[in-house]
């Protein structure tokens, strides 16, 4: 495979060098790309000489005035890596701002690309790295979230780059996935994010589920071939993947009947949402006017069960996996929900890790099959996308039973 691999101006970039390493050894042509700050941090002589290739920095060499084009480049890679993006070089490719040779290659990229963020805790938490890094998703690129830990800074937090191990990793899983789609035909139905359950025009009854777990769910089975259908309630995030339809919903009605729809012809259904246990019985049509010093009461009636619904109509061959928040007796009460769902594999997240479930970009969970089918996977603490890859590596032997 041929790759680029960017290098920007980061303490991370020392680790670089051992990435082109493990790209070199497992039989990859990388071309280096450093913005010029880089070079402050590792010189293009380490990594000219581990990838076999001259290191590219400016648009052409000064004492031969030979021109470097950005668009051969992009034409010859088959990936982009760029490791470690710094908030900066992740600013200038969200906005295009392409004043040197790696953001010039960016915009040239056919290939599939990679970000592994590498930043102080504080940055990496602005909204103004959020929103950038959102927007690198949305167009497609995906996102090696940093680790916590130790940051140059001294400080403790999110922000550094994840290891050259988990970054190759990340990008030749990516490829594997690609190549050998073992969900190729398939047709993988996703419910995502929460629902709204209407209290009058302007409020409602929700949670706090983001979204994400069910949209990198999407993206992943998209990766493997799959033709994804994503039911979502009101969420921020998207799909970077072309291979998953959208179908958004509001209240937990809503979601069930897009469902219901979606469910005949669906090889495997994934209940990722967080729909809301009760809606409200009378929404007013108008404003709920503070009067007097009466609350107003609400009148609740329980929200259909879409699990437990697909689980009573669920054909011999179709397979249905269900999720189980918990925060105490978390083993009995997933087993006991995949038994009353007839579900066929159940992801249980327990709340009292840290940095699991709502809201997070970590997940760490654990997969348990109906009757012991397959032995339980347990998913250690890493990124939502790392984790929906592993929760669909271990649906694919229930679609092949
Ligand atoms: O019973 P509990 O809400 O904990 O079950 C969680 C599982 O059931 C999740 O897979 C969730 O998506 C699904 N569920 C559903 N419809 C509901 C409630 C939960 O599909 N009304």
């Amino acid at each position: 495979m041929n790759i680029v691999l960017g290098i920007t101006g980061g303490i991370a970039a020392y680790k670089s060098a051992s990435l082109l390493r493990l790209f070199v050894k497992a039989g990859h042509q990388v071309q280096v790309v450093m913005t010029p700050s880089a070079r402050e941090f590792i010189t293009p002589v380490t990594l000219s000489a581990l990838s076999g290739r001259p290191v590219v920095s400016e648009f052409f060499t000064a004492n031969t005035g030979e021109w470097h084009s950005h668009v051969d480049l992009g034409l010859w890679a088959d990936a982009m890596v760029i490791a470690p993006a710094t908030a900066c070089t992740i600013a200038k490719m969200a906005n295009g701002v392409a004043d040197n040779m790696l953001v010039t290659t960016y915009l040239s990229a056919r290939e599939p690309v990679f970000v592994a963020p590498a930043m102080d805790l504080d940055m990496m938490a602005h909204p103004t790295t959020r929103r950038n890094l959102d927007l690198l998703r949305s167009y497609g690129n995906i996102i090696i979230e940093p680790a916590e830990g130790e940051l140059a800074s001294h400080l403790v937090g999110k922000g550094r780059m994840e290891e050259p191990e988990g970054i190759f990793k990340a990008v030749t899983d990516y490829f594997a996935a690609r190549e050998h789609q073992p969900l190729k035909g398939k047709r993988v139905m996703i419910t995502a994010g929460p629902t709204r359950e209407k209290i009058d025009p302007v409020r409602f009854i929700s949670n706090y589920s983001t979204g994400k777990m069910g949209y990198a769910l999407a993206d992943a089975a998209a990766r493997l071939g799959a033709d994804v259908t994503l039911i979502s309630g009101p969420v921020e995030v998207r799909t970077a993947e072309k291979g998953v339809t959208v179908v958004e919903v509001e209240s937990g009605r809503e979601m069930l009947g897009e469902c219901e729809k979606v469910f005949p012809r669906a090889d495997v259904a994934i209940m990722c949402a967080a729909v809301a246990d009760y809606y409200v019985e009378n929404p007013s049509a108008v404003k709920i006017k503070r009067e007097g010093n009466e609350p107003p009461r609400l009148a609740l009636q329980p929200n259909p069960d879409i699990a437990a619904t697909l689980g009573r109509v669920k054909r011999r061959g179709q397979v249905l996996v269900g999720f189980a928040l918990e925060t105490d007796n978390e083993h009995a009460n997933a087993a006991d929900k995949m038994e009353r769902k007839n579900l066929d594999m159940i992801v249980m997240n327990s709340l009292r890790d840290a940095g699991a479930g709502f809201g997070t970009d970590t997940n760490k969970v654990e997969i348990t099959y109906r009757n012991g089918a397959f032995a339980t996977v347990d998913v250690p603490l890493k990124s939502k996308t790392e984790v929906a890859a592993d929760i669909m590596r271990a649906i694919i032997p229930l679609t092949e039973q």
